[in-house]
């Protein structure tokens, strides 16, 4: 999706701009664009380089009214940066910039944000969608304005100008209540050079405080390098930047105290360090982020410490059912929480993807504990879905890898995974730690319920405990798995089976492979198969079989017969106890063995490394897949 960001302080401000974007470039994108306020580049005017939008000098300008100059281009931020020599000559001290995710018009030059008014009194850059940007742009059109872009956003742009009489935030406010749909918007006005406005809805926005200025963006790790302090904005709040202050206001105009929080990510976390994608550095990154979320959930006295959660065992005996709500991997997390959950609390789990759940009419009331699972915690669906359940009187418990955003702040309650900034599209490590936190949900409801007693607690916590190092023991295996997927890297179609938690794990190893190396590729719970798909299977098909679940392990071996028999290449995932497998299979990927409701922690991680190493067999960019962004802002 869109990146947004915006600096205004006393350094220049372009190479500021251009560093914040290349940290937003995970969040995909076809273009990229910045503006400044302030003195005109001359140098840079007078060569004018190709395909950037300069725009001259307001007409009519005030003799202290600053100037708006863009500067855009589709195509990757290096072609931006490559044109203006990184920002080196432009010495403006305010500006926003822009990677765009087309929605509105196709990738090019035209499109790309900023945008301005048409008189270049107003630039904008606007993440999200206006729904209503039509009707609007008829009207416009009727008064006389004339549009150089196929986007919604340029409809912002004409509407600042139409409401503008002098005041910057009263026209920001007017054009901001016509609008319908989502948006995070940063705004310049060439009249008030010594300021940013910034407003969201529905749509991540940030603000950042340094000592040098403060900035905007739509995400935390394109200001980490610079200030740690965060302001985050909630929906219809609006905020004033200039270099030393910063003013958030409500959404009737009054100024609102917001609290500063302390982002306790390092710099380096946001970082490739060395690897060559950060997909492989947050796979190898999941002991840690496992140790952090695990280990301050488990008291000296070994207890579950929930520090977000305050429910009582009364509380809990009134749920009659627990609905889980996702989109993504993060709804595959849901699919191993329902298993989990259901076996040890007895209680009836649904779990459903976010973008149905919001339209069915669910049947949730006070009684329905809602979990609602989401890295970013700014997934548009998911919030509607978190907003559907609250409306329903439902008890909203969220997990959320990040602090402070909106799914955090409207839920009733919060547990963090502490898996520190994800930039892969591919989730790895926030899948991880969700599943953690689920199982930890899960011991705790059951425990608080009297279902499972202090031992089962303790047998179970202990296994848990030893879930990173046994990661990081797997983890050991990626030269092999390397070395095997070369092996694969021309398939067309892949086959991920399994049952039971086994499926559930599935689930995500297909959606890992296909969303970066383009692979074909489907879950089927392995006893499913044969109502209809095993038509699909001849000589040569690719299958996964996941056979970790012990119980079960039988089954699942007479499903690989079944399309081994059909000229399958099967590679199989199983425990290291089963070795009598090897000769019934093509490849086989050992892993230890747990308590079988926590094997999906092990058995997600081989199937991580294999949707990589393949995907660079097939020299897919494996951090920007195609179409794909980190986070889904609109519905
Ligand atoms: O930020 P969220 O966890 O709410 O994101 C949900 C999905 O968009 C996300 O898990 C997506 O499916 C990933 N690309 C999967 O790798």
């Amino acid at each position: 999706m869109c990146g947004i960001v915006g600096y205004i302080g006393n350094s220049a401000a372009a190479p500021l701009l251009l560093e914040g974007l290349a940290k937003l470039e995970y969040r995909g994108y076809d273009s990229a664009g910045i503006a400044l306020v302030g003195k005109p580049s001359e140098k840079i005017k007078a060569e004018k380089p190709d395909g950037c939008d300069i725009v001259s000098a307001t007409p009519g300008a005030k003799a202290n009214q600053g100037v708006i100059e863009i500067y855009k281009s589709k195509g990757r931020l290096s072609i931006l940066s490559e044109k203006i020599r990184g920002g080196a000559d432009l010495t403006a001290n305010v500006g926003i910039g822009h990677t765009r995710w087309a929605t509105h018009g196709k990738p090019s030059d035209e499109n790309s944000h900023p945008h301005r008014s048409a008189s270049g009194l107003f630039a904008v850059v606007h993440n999200g969608i206006i729904e209503n940007y039509a009707a609007l742009k008829a009207k416009l059109i009727n008064e006389g304005v004339e549009f150089v872009s196929e986007t919604d956003t340029e409809v912002i742009a004409h509407l600042l100008e139409k409401n503008y009489n002098g005041d910057f935030l009263g026209a920001a406010r007017a054009a901001v209540s016509q609008l319908q749909g989502s948006y995070a918007l940063g705004i310049l006005c060439a009249e008030h050079p010594d300021e940013i406005i910034a407003v969201r809805n529905s749509s991540p926005l940030v603000v950042g405080l340094t000592d040098n200025g403060n900035v905007i963006a739509s995400d935390i790790p394109a200001i980490l390098a610079h200030t740690r302090r965060v302001i985050q904005l909630s929906d219809n709040e609006m905020v004033r930047l200039r270099k030393d202050s910063v003013e958030v206001y409500d959404s009737s105009g009054f100024p609102i105290n917001k609290k500063e929080i302390l982002v306790d990510w390092d710099v380096s976390s946001a970082e490739r360090g060395g690897y060559d994608h950060f997909m492989i550095k947050e796979i190898m990154e999941q002991p840690q982020a496992l140790a952090a979320t695990i280990s301050p959930r488990i008291g000296a006295d070994g207890s579950i410490v929930l520090d977000g959660i305050n429910l009582t065992a009364k509380q809990l005996a009134g749920f009659r059912r627990i609905c889980i709500v996702a989109c993504g991997s993060a709804y595959h997390t849901g699919v191993v929480g329902k298993y989990v959950m259901e076996k040890l609390t007895r209680l009836p789990v649904e779990v459903d993807v976010a973008s149905e759940f919001r339209y069915r009419d669910p049947l949730i009331d006070k009684d329905t504990l809602v979990i609602i699972v989401s890295q970013s915690g700014e997934t548009a669906d998911t919030i509607a879905a978190l907003r559907e359940a609250k409306n329903r009187g439902a008890r909203v418990l969220s997990i959320v890898n990040v602090v402070g955003s909106t799914i955090a702040s409207e839920s009733d309650d919060v547990l963090y995974t502490w898996a520190g900034p994800e930039i892969s599209v591919a989730t790895t490590k926030a899948y991880s730690t969700q599943l953690t936190m689920l199982y930890i949900i899960a011991f705790y409801i059951a425990h608080k319920l009297g279902r499972i007693d202090d031992r089962d607690l303790r047998r179970l916590l202990s296994a848990l405990n030893r879930l990173p190092d046994m990661v990081a023991g797997i983890l050991r295996q990626a030269p092999d798995i390397k070395r095997i997927s070369q092996r694969y890297a021309y398939l067309e179609h892949a086959y991920f089976i399994g049952r039971n938690l086994d499926y559930a794990v599935a689930l995500e190893a297909s959606l890992k492979l296909k969303e970066v190396s383009y692979i074909h590729s489907e879950a089927y719970p392995a006893g499913e198969l044969k109502h209809g798909t095993i038509s699909l299977i001849e000589e040569g098909t690719f299958v996964v079989a996941l056979a970790c679940c012990d119980k079960l392990f039988e089954k699942t071996m007479s499903n690989i017969k079944e399309v081994k028999a059909r000229g399958a290449e099967v590679m199989v995932v199983t425990t290291d106890d089963r070795r009598d497998v090897i000769s019934e299979v093509d490849q086989i990927i050992y892993i230890p063995k747990t308590n079988d409701l926590l094997m999906p922690s092990l058995e997600v991680v081989p199937m991580q490394l294999l949707g990589y190493y393949i995907s660079l067999a097939r020299k897919c960019d494996i951090d920007k897949p195609r179409n794909l962004a980190k986070s889904v802002t609109v519905e």
